[in-house]
């Protein structure tokens, strides 16, 4: 049988491997470190398939490296590291891993919120400072989350499940999205102007995806817009906010607290002003972070990998499908 040359950037796991061993030769970059970029142009000389993650940049360059490649399975949702025009242009079909992790992504986004509104983390470093014994607890008096508003920007699927998990601690839901949605009454959500979602909401969660027209869509304008008192989350991607807009809307108190699953760049630099600040929360991008979620990324990745490969319908085909 024709084994499929194919690379990937990073381990996976056990299982995804295993299946694709059976009709793969694979090459993997098996270092924590991401893979670098000359090595990864010399392996994709011959490569048919490539298994990706959204840390690698897929662009035309490193396409022009990839004459044999057919097919790019990526684990993850969001695409937005991938020039999706040049594999159009190349005939590469490009895979991706929606639904699977909606769940723990959207389980994250609202832990987010509600670790941010009682400020868990925070009376976790309290703790450990000796805060508790020197000024007992007055010091970290957090906010109730029933009959306050949040506002979802993106409202798809993981902020349909962000909205239920909202609507059990009895807050209500609004959300703004380029399309209205049609199920707004079996959502129990109502849709609002960008500007009136911004100044109505106690807590704001971005979920849009990084496009061009995205790009630092959360800027100084945006948060100045928020309540004094308000929570800003984003769980997307970092490039939506503009970094320094956000700075300084925290520095100087226009909003109450952020809360950041996702920065740009990715890992965030050590230096970057908002480490400095007291009044944010920064998670390293784990919205899918969990061992059940991830296997279920590999295996789909793998799924489309295999599918692409041999002629037949991916799983989920973000281009020609
Ligand atoms: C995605 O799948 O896009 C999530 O952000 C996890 O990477």
């Amino acid at each position: 049988m024709k084994k499929y040359k194919v690379i990937l950037t990073g381990k996976t796991w056990p299982e995804a491997f295993e299946k694709l061993k059976k009709y793969c030769d694979i090459k993997v970059w098996e270092e924590d470190t991401s893979i670098p970029r000359k090595i990864l142009f010399d392996w994709l000389k011959d490569a048919e398939g490539l298994f990706s993650t959204n840390d690698i940049n897929i662009d035309d360059t490193l396409l022009s490296h990839a004459p044999k490649l057919q097919v790019i399975a990526q684990s993850s949702v969001g695409y937005d590291n991938i020039d999706i025009e040049s594999c159009n242009n190349r005939n590469i079909l490009v895979g991706n891993t929606p639904g699977v992790l909606v769940d723990s992504t959207a389980n994250l986004t609202f832990g987010l919120l509600l670790s941010s509104a009682r400020r868990i983390h925070e009376g976790w470093d309290y703790v450990k400072k000796g805060g508790w014994e020197k000024d007992g607890v007055n010091k970290i008096y957090g906010t109730e989350l029933k009959e306050k508003t949040l506002g979802i920007v993106g409202m798809g699927s993981i902020g349909s499940e962000v909205a239920k998990r909202a609507q059990a601690f009895g807050m209500n839901v609004i959300y703004h999205n380029r399309n209205q949605r049609s199920d707004e009454a079996e959502l129990k959500v109502k849709y609002k102007s960008l500007n009136k979602l911004l100044e109505d909401s106690d807590f704001v969660i971005s979920l849009i995806p990084l496009t061009d027209s995205s790009k630092k869509f959360f800027g100084y304008n945006q948060f100045l817009k928020m309540k004094p008192t308000a929570y800003f989350i984003n769980a997307s991607r970092g490039g939506v906010v503009d970094k320094k807009g956000l700075y300084r809307a925290l520095k100087e108190e226009e909003i109450m607290y952020a809360a950041l699953d996702v920065t740009d760049p990715e890992p965030i630099n050590k230096d970057d002003p908002l480490l400095g600040l007291s009044n944010i929360l920064i998670t390293p991008h784990i919205g899918s972070a969990t061992v059940e979620t991830r296997n279920k990324m590999a295996n789909m990745s793998v799924d489309n990998l295999l599918a692409g490969l041999k002629g037949e319908t991916m799983p989920a085909c973000i281009n020609f499908q």
